[in-house]
């Protein structure tokens, strides 16, 4: 188990991003609009549609580079891997560095909990501890799967730290990443399997916090549909996955985030990388609680 200090760190030592690494605070930087990539459950190491994720994952690249050269980072939900392996996981990272994308961040998943732990992703990608990301007034919050098991869990150490940081970036908009969904939100999040816990505690937690939005995965899509997203007051939720065909989804998807300047939403497109065309039906306009500024 974490000590608290450890979570006092990570606290105190969230990153702050510049798009592309230029300059954050050059005025050509802040009135840039942000585009962001985010995905979930690509599952390297299992092949369904007749490819291995990491190979739906690589096509998916491709098409974000021919169409959307500017993204200016991108984000993993989990299930990066099915088997939690070092090769698995290598497959992943060649095919993100080869993407033209520099800045990712991920979250592990129950699938990276290969034999119990997730030793590949720490050594590999990073700690499972919960990290923010700060860009401008946006505070990006991400949370992994801390151990082995479907359902999320999040550890009474990781629950006060996210408790101290939607406290501490109050008067900003707040995005959560994590694998499973908030419970009762998304599709199947009635489910114990498909929830994060302690439930009401989080429930308790983001009703008194400034979260705009929250992202997830874990439940792939079969086909997507309106239950992938859902507003409760002021918090939107979107189940973002999958860009694999695991488990009988038919297609690689996942979202792409618009944000402009002063703009008081995001907008979040559903893109089908098999076709390279988007959803419009699933569009989703995020309300945001302050207009958009960039560092
Ligand atoms: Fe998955
Ligand atoms: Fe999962």
């Amino acid at each position: 188990m974490k000590n608290r200090r450890q979570f006092i760190k990570m606290t105190t030592g969230a990153a702050v991003v510049g798009a592309l690494g230029t300059n954050p605070s050059s005025a050509a930087e802040t009135s840039k609009p942000r585009k962001t990539w985010v995905m979930s459950d690509i599952h390297c190491g299992y092949s369904e549609g007749g490819k291995d994720g990491a190979e739906w994952f690589s096509l998916a690249c491709k098409d974000m580079q021919e169409e959307h050269k500017d993204i200016s980072y991108a984000m993993a939900l989990g299930d990066l891997t099915h088997g939690g392996n070092e090769q698995q996981l290598k497959n992943y990272i060649t095919t993100r560095d080869g993407s033209g994308i520099k800045t990712w961040y991920e979250v592990a998943g129950n699938h990276e909990y290969h034999g119990g732990k997730a030793d590949f992703f720490t050594t590999l990608i990073r700690s499972t501890d919960p990290y923010s990301v700060i860009d401008g007034n946006l505070v990006w919050i991400f949370l992994s799967d801390q151990k082995a098991g479907v359902a999320g869990e999040l550890t009474p150490e990781a629950c006060d730290w996210l408790e101290a940081e939607l406290a501490k970036h109050k008067g900003k908009n707040i995005i959560v990443c994590s694998h499973q969904g908030v419970k009762d939100t998304t599709i199947d999040t009635d489910l114990s399997s498909r929830h994060l816990a302690p439930a009401d505690r989080i429930a308790t937690m983001i009703a008194k916090s400034d979260v705009v939005l929250w992202m997830s995965g874990h439940a792939h899509h079969k086909p997507y549909s309106a239950e992938y997203v859902k507003r409760v007051e002021n918090t939107t939720y979107i189940n973002v996955a999958s860009m694999s065909h695991a488990y009988k989804t038919g297609s690689s998807q996942s979202f792409l985030l618009e944000f402009k300047p002063g703009a008081k939403e995001i907008i979040a497109r559903r893109r089908i990388h098999d076709t390279k065309t988007f959803l419009p039906e699933f569009e989703v306009k995020v309300p945001l609680l302050y207009p958009l500024t960039f560092g």
